[in-house]
């Protein structure tokens, strides 16, 4: 379950190569897409691997895992916007394949029932890409989030709101709360690959690889999913015995 690797470019090339033969199998895929730091080399690779290939993305869907409340799509800082910088653009996905929850609607509450039964419509995730935070979080689902979830709004801890205010000009911008995908509905993605990489993640990943499942760790339920693979560079790696 847990596979330590090189470096995090090595990662991204494994990651890339491994959605490109998902795709190759599926045509129709259906992708659970994060967004964050760790996956900026994965989407890179992948990119360049699928001009490289000439690969056919036409019938593909994507489904990212979460989103800012209160920042419209536009804002350079939603993760729309990133998508749209660092992947989508690049490989030319057009709008109708793309779904990202939004955080900027009139009713919230409709739209996180919306978007997991839009999920479940499709036919559910073949396949989810998932980064974590370092108190354990996925997508944003915080700790003590029930793991039964599906797609809600949370309130963003102190320590998460800490961690992304790098991207953020002041403390105040930095959003209070976020839509994020539920545990219950990444648990039933067919398959799933969680990437960590450098040694601001090893403390969680020595928690997680040492934690039983409970809520008080939301990644630790993905020890129960039958197809979760679990990568780490060096760095990440450094605290697991
Ligand atoms: C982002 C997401 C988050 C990030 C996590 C790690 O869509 O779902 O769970 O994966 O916060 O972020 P980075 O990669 O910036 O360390």
């Amino acid at each position: 379950m847990f596979f330590v690797f090189p470096s995090a470019d090595a990662i991204a090339q494994h990651l890339s190569q491994h959605i490109i033969d998902t795709i190759k199998r599926k045509p129709n895929a259906v992708l659970g897409l994060a967004t964050g730091s760790t996956m900026l080399p994965v989407y890179q690779r992948f990119a360049e691997q699928v001009q490289e290939h000439a690969l056919d993305l036409s019938q593909v869907t994507t489904y990212n895992l979460d989103e800012y409340v209160g920042l419209a799509p536009e804002h350079p800082q939603s993760y729309n916007h990133y998508m749209h910088e660092h992947l989508f653009d690049k490989i030319k996905l057009d709008d109708s394949q793309v779904y990202l929850p939004s955080g900027h609607c009139a009713d919230i509450d409709l739209e996180c029932k919306e978007y997991s039964a839009k999920i479940q419509a499709c036919g559910g995730l073949d396949f989810q890409l998932l980064g974590i935070g370092t108190n354990g979080h996925i997508g944003f689902n915080e700790p003590y989030t029930a793991f039964d979830s599906q797609t809600h709004v949370v309130e963003l801890s102190e320590n998460t709101r800490i961690d992304n205010g790098r991207f953020f000009d002041n403390w105040a911008e930095v959003p209070t709360h976020a839509i994020t995908m539920g545990i219950q509905d990444i648990m039933q993605a067919k398959e799933i690959i969680l990437v960590a990489t450098g040694a601001h993640k090893a403390e969680v990943m020595a928690n997680l690889f040492n934690s039983p499942i409970d809520e008080a760790m939301p990644a630790s339920i993905l020890k129960q999913h039958p197809r979760i693979k679990i990568f780490m560079d060096q760095s990440a790696a450094s605290l697991i015995p």
